[in-house]
């Protein structure tokens, strides 16, 4: 099943609304793209961007060292909110790493300062504006996270999740206890960027906020973002299948060029037949990171263009993508850099509390 396909699916049953233009503030070429392109919980959402009163909350799951591509939607959609947000918190989910892939806290924590959270920086969240915490030092979570349990049953995390395992009934109820950990701070709405496949955790969140009887927590929305295909055009790319994910860092300039040469390809079998019949893009792999690579619209509806009909050729796509992937590779690991050095001088703001929130903010 193709992936949009599968998600539009997901949609009708989840009954996820989606976004357009007109639900957005300000521009974004992820919002034509429909990138940014659903949400859950709209009407909270329109009285976030109208009174800009909320704070903004996701999480990285340091499992591995280094991130994907595909995490670029849900940073871009982090940044993109920032601006609007009253507070913003990054969430280093080490005890999620350690209950659902036996991750150590000291290994996660060393992928986090090394490689996730300069990745995060270089590509544009703002270091002056982001709170981060880790899952396990953070001694408020435990606050909501019992309370979570208290008013959940077992029956309803396995209709929610399909699965009951202990691992992960701890992770979720402190996934809801980080997406609403900022109002213990200040009771106000949240907008959680993320991709689709954190839905579960946003309906279980929000059921819970409707019936605790302990907290007065206002509603949160998720706002989701598609994900940059595997390279063999698979649904996502994951840490766990190197093979068909772009690393942040790429080191090895030639393995990306095997990777990018061997992607999935939409054109026609034979060189004859392509012309004849051109592309299809919804499937092509290195046509699919162009639209999270290109910035310009022109640029990016003039290949698409040109490669639909067939006048394009699948392996000058696949060039152009290498190249293009190279541009944004060299960027990035300068900037890299600069904020691995950044975050080891301890120049970004950690908490451990609520209560330290209102020293910073
Ligand atoms: N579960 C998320 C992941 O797998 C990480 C995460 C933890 C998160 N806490 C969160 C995401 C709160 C959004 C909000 O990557």
């Amino acid at each position: 099943m193709s992936i949009i396909k599968r998600e539009n699916e997901l949609i009708n049953k989840f009954g996820l609304e989606l976004l357009t233009k007109n639900d957005f503030p300000y521009k974004h070429t992820y919002i034509n793209r429909k990138i940014f392109f659903a949400c859950r919980g709209k009407n909270e959402l329109k009285n976030m961007i109208k009174n800009r009163n909320f704070y903004l909350l996701t999480g990285i799951m340091p499992s591995y060292e280094r991130i994907h591509l595909g995490t670029i939607a849900v940073i871009e959609a982090f940044k993109y909110f920032q601006k609007l947000a009253n507070i913003s918190i990054l969430v280093i989910a080490d005890l999620e790493a350690l209950s659902t892939r036996g991750i150590f806290l000291d290994k996660s924590k060393e992928y986090a300062l090394k490689y996730h959270i300069p990745s995060y920086l270089a590509l544009g969240i703002d270091p002056q504006k982001t709170l981060f915490y880790y899952q396990s030092e953070n001694i408020d979570l435990q606050k909501i996270a019992f309370d979570v349990s208290y008013e959940t049953t077992l029956s309803e995390l396995q209709a929610i999740y399909g699965d009951s395992h202990p691992s992960r009934i701890l992770a979720s109820t402190y996934q809801v206890a980080d997406i609403l950990f900022p109002q213990l701070y200040k009771t106000m709405y949240g907008l959680i960027p993320v991709g689709l496949d954190q839905d579960p955790h946003i309906r279980f969140c929000r059921d819970y906020i409707r019936r605790t009887r302990l907290y007065k927590f206002k509603q949160v929305s998720s706002v989701y973002v598609r994900s940059v295909p595997g390279l063999n055009g698979s649904e996502k790319m994951s840490k766990s299948d190197p093979e068909n994910a772009i690393f942040l860092p790429e080191d090895d300039l030639d393995i990306l060029k095997k990777k990018i040469w061997l992607s999935f390809s939409g054109g026609g079998a034979t060189v004859m037949e392509h012309k004849e019949k051109g592309a299809n893009l919804e499937i092509d792999v290195p046509y699919n990171i162009l639209r999270f690579l290109l910035k310009d619209e022109k640029e990016l509806n003039e290949i698409a263009h040109r490669y639909k009909s067939g006048e394009m050729l699948s392996g000058e796509i696949k060039e152009f993508t290498y190249i293009k992937l190279l541009e944004f590779l060299k960027e990035f690991n300068e900037k890299f850099s600069y904020f691995q050095d950044y975050v080891s001088k301890q120049n970004i703001m950690f908490i451990n509390s609520y209560k330290e929130i209102s020293n910073i903010v």
